[in-house]
């Protein structure tokens, strides 16, 4: 009777919850269903040959470790833990994208970078409103940027470089308000940068260099609120001329516009008043040299390579932080003052170089010896013709321009120290040759503010160390080495916190944190150091053997087990909770292929569940009345509803579309049907009919 009636409708009733603290065990919850179709979808369109994500096929993606995946820590509204996070750093992934990823409907970290994807971006990753990071750099994908990514409200980092991006800037992009990076260097873009872009409240750094820009640059950027970095290199503006507007910029810390073929004078930025970086050279500029002095914290000014006319003015005297005066290959003359050398007092590990072979010079001016870490380029230039000045105009090849250093000072023995452990040495470690398992982290400043990092090592060591919130002994920069760009790769070790012999290595927690430090961008950015990049995070060892038991990485394990299974403000406070899941189109449609694995439903009969009607629960809810309604979202509605007998239940109503299939629901009732805890109530009735399923407990 019960199983014939239960066919003819669909209508049944599970517990509900009516604690929002309730915790439960989490191997019984399960990923939102249209987000594993996702998911098995963008597995199948990737090739995977190391079987990284080989796991993606074997049970829940929450809640059985796949590779990258981060979920909720409890279920959003629908019930359903949804994935939150993808971390595929590194995995040798080649293939495609599928456009399934747009099904991702509560994702905030997209990261597949330095991968080998090729293919397009799809313009369905434009609808996961929730984004905040898109992380693509470093693929091979191919096609336009999509218009609809200009339409993430929440999107904070969009970061695209390195790869074969074609096509123009979408004017949308104008509409990210909450965007701060810009990084999409090192592709093919091509038209013109978009005035509309200088609307961007938000934005610090436009990387755009390495690609086919055209057109004028945007007057209108000066605008900008917040930009920090402008960085542009090796484009196309076909003659046209720096804006004069951009000595407004008075955030601007770098702007670097070299070989971008623009004409016309070198604009007077003297009044930005943090500008460290200049970078104009190997373009067609004329005119003179602005006389007003730069900021006091220039590192670096490149003008070589141009047609700049007139003398050299004093004003490069007062930067007590230059690095690198370069304005050789151009067209000075007159004499050039010794001050910009002669004043400087160098602290140690500072080098200064001053470059102006090439030019018309015809003599210094003031006293000349440089100090030993000065090095002054003047060859080809009339004074070269004055023998005491000879030494100066030497051709060597510039000696370490590119300078890189490898760490080599270990003073510990080399053989008692197994891989992956190696002996930290560091001087401020509390032990000497501690012998440990270092974390190997590959990590890039993607446009630092200076020229020489030698003088910023130690301020960078406490940069790094604070942000990660580490003893500064942790930290070992194993080796550094400049790449094109300019972009300082770094080679880093962690190691452990020496607490005694026996702390040898991280627990998976701290792995995991400092990961995450690495990938949310959780660190903040600093003047001198601009953004950084994260380039590799190998786990070698046991972190590799621990990381394949962890749930997924970035996420502890402590946050999965303590689930919470979110429940509806207003349904708290009742003492009993009926659930009233309208699964209307998934019964239809079994209905139609199979009567008979359906029940199935007769195995989640329990003792002392009474099976309810559907009109009475439209009795109990004056018919779904809004004035009943307690809460609500997108899985659907909840309703308070009052039972012939005086009990007073929530109803849980849920809304086509937002269904779960048949197994998972079932799954489901049964897992909440076996539940015992005094904040949940206790199954006591179920009704199906209609197409509508329900549940009701007793507490
Ligand atoms: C991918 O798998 C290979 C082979 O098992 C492994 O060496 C590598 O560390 C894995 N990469 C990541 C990022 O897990
Ligand atoms: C895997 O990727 C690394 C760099 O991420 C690369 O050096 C290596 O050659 C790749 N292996 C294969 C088989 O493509
Ligand atoms: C999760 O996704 C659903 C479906 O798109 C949406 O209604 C909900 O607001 C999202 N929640 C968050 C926190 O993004
Ligand atoms: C990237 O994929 C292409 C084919 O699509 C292949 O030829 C190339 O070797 C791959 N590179 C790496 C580093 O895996
Ligand atoms: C961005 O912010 C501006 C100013 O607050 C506002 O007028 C505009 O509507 C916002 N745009 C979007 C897409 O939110
Ligand atoms: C700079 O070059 C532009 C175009 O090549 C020319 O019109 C202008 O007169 C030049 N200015 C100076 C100061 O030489
Ligand atoms: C350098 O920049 C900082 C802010 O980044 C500023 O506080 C400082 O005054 C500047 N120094 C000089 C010498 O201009
Ligand atoms: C350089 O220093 C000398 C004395 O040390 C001083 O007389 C001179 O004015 C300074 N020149 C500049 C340009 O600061
Ligand atoms: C010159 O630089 C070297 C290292 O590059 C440093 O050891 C030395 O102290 C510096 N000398 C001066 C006078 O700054
Ligand atoms: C070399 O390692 C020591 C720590 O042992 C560190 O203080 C120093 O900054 C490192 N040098 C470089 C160039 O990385
Ligand atoms: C997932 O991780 C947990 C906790 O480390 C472990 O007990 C379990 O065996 C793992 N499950 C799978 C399918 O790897
Ligand atoms: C769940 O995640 C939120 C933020 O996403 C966090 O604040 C909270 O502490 C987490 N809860 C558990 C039990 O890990």
């Amino acid at each position: 009777m019960y199983l014939s009636r239960v066919c003819g409708y669909g209508l049944f009733v599970v517990a509900w919850l009516c604690c929002s603290s309730l915790l439960i065990d989490a191997q019984n919850l399960l990923t939102n269903p249209e987000e594993v179709k996702a998911l098995q979808a963008i597995k199948s369109s990737l090739m995977d040959p190391y079987n990284n994500i080989s796991n993606w096929d074997q049970g829940d993606p929450c809640t059985s470790n796949w590779t990258g995946v981060v979920c909720s820590n409890k279920t959003l509204g629908d019930g359903y833990l949804h994935v939150q996070q993808l971390h595929l750093l590194r995995m040798n992934l080649s293939g495609s994208f599928s456009s399934a990823l747009g099904q991702l409907s509560n994702l905030t970290i997209l990261d597949f970078m330095w991968n080998n994807i090729s293919g397009i971006i799809p313009k369905e990753i434009g609808s996961i409103s929730s984004l905040e990071l898109l992380l693509l750099n470093g693929n091979q994908l191919t096609g336009p940027l999509p218009e609809e990514l200009g339409y993430l409200p929440n999107l904070k980092i969009l970061q695209v470089d390195e790869n074969q991006i074609s096509g123009s800037i979408p004017k949308s992009f104008a509409n990210l308000n909450a965007t701060k990076h810009f990084h999409m260097n090192n592709n093919s873009i091509s038209g013109q940068i978009p005035s509309e872009l200088s609307r961007l409240p938000s934005l610090l750094h436009f990387l755009l260099d390495n690609n086919n820009l055209s057109g004028n640059l945007p007057p209108e950027f000066s605008t900008m609120p917040n930009l920090r970095i402008l960085q542009l290199d090796n484009n196309n503006f076909n003659g046209s001329t720096i804006p004069s507007s951009y000595s407004n910029m008075s955030k601007l810390l770098k702007l670097s516009l070299r070989n971008c073929s623009l004409q016309g004078p070198v604009p007077n930025l003297s009044q930005i008043p943090n500008l460290y970086y200049l970078d104009l050279s190997l373009n067609q500029l004329n005119g003179t040299l602005p006389s007003d002095g730069l900021s006091g914290n220039m590192t670096t000014i490149l003008l070589s390579n141009n047609s700049l006319t007139g003398t050299i003015p004093t004003s490069f005297s007062d930067l007590p932080r230059l690095q690198k005066l370069s304005i050789a290959n151009n067209s000075l003359s007159g004499s050039i003052p010794s001050s910009i050398w002669q004043n400087r007092t160098l602290k140690a590990m500072e080098k200064l170089t001053v470059e102006l072979q090439n030019n018309g010079l015809s003599n210094i001016s003031g006293p000349i010896n440089p100090s030993p870490n000065v090095t002054v380029w003047l060859q080809g230039n009339p004074l070269c013709s004055n023998s005491s000045l000879l030494q100066f105009c030497r051709f060597e090849s510039d000696e370490n321009n590119s300078q890189s250093s490898t760490n080599t000072t270990s003073v510990c023995p080399t053989q008692e120290c197994p891989p992956p452990f190696e002996y930290l040495s560091s001087p401020a470690s509390p032990v000497a040759c501690f012998c440990a398992a270092p974390l190997f982290v590959g990590y890039r400043l993607k446009s630092p503010e200076f020229s020489d990092f030698r003088p910023y090592i130690n301020a960078f060591e406490e940069f790094l160390s604070s942000g990660l919130d580490l003893f500064l002994y942790q930290l070992y920069i194993d080796s550094f080495f400049w790449e094109v760009g300019p972009r300082l790769g770094m080679n880093l070790k962690i190691f452990p916190v020496y607490a005694n012999s026996s702390t040898t290595k991280f627990n998976m927690s701290e792995v995991d944190r400092i990961f995450g430090l690495f990938t949310l961008w959780n660190m903040d950015i600093s003047d001198i150091f601009g953004p950084y990049e994260l380039i590799s995070f190998p786990l070698q060892g046991f972190y590799r053997d621990e990381n394949t038991n962890s749930p997924s990485f970035g996420l502890s394990k402590g946050a999965l087990v303590g689930i919470v299974l979110g429940t509806i403000a207003g349904a708290v406070a009742l003492s009993t909770v009926v659930t009233l899941l309208i699964l209307r189109a998934h019964i239809r449609k079994y209905h139609a292929i199979s009567g008979k694995h359906r029940f199935s439903k007769a195995s989640i009969k329990i003792d002392g569940v009474k099976d309810f009607t559907f009109e009475e629960m439209v009795v109990a809810t004056n018919n779904f009345d809004n004035s009943t309604q307690v809460g609500g979202g997108g899985y659907g509605k909840v309703y308070k509803g009052i039972l012939a007998d005086g009990t007073v239940v929530a109803i849980k109503r849920a809304q086509q579309g937002s269904l779960q299939g048949e197994t998972e629901f079932l799954t489901e009732i049964e897992l909440l049907s076996r539940l015992h805890h005094r904040n949940l109530v206790s199954l006591t009735g179920y009704c199906d009919e209609e197409g509508e399923q329900l549940s009701l407990k007793n507490h």
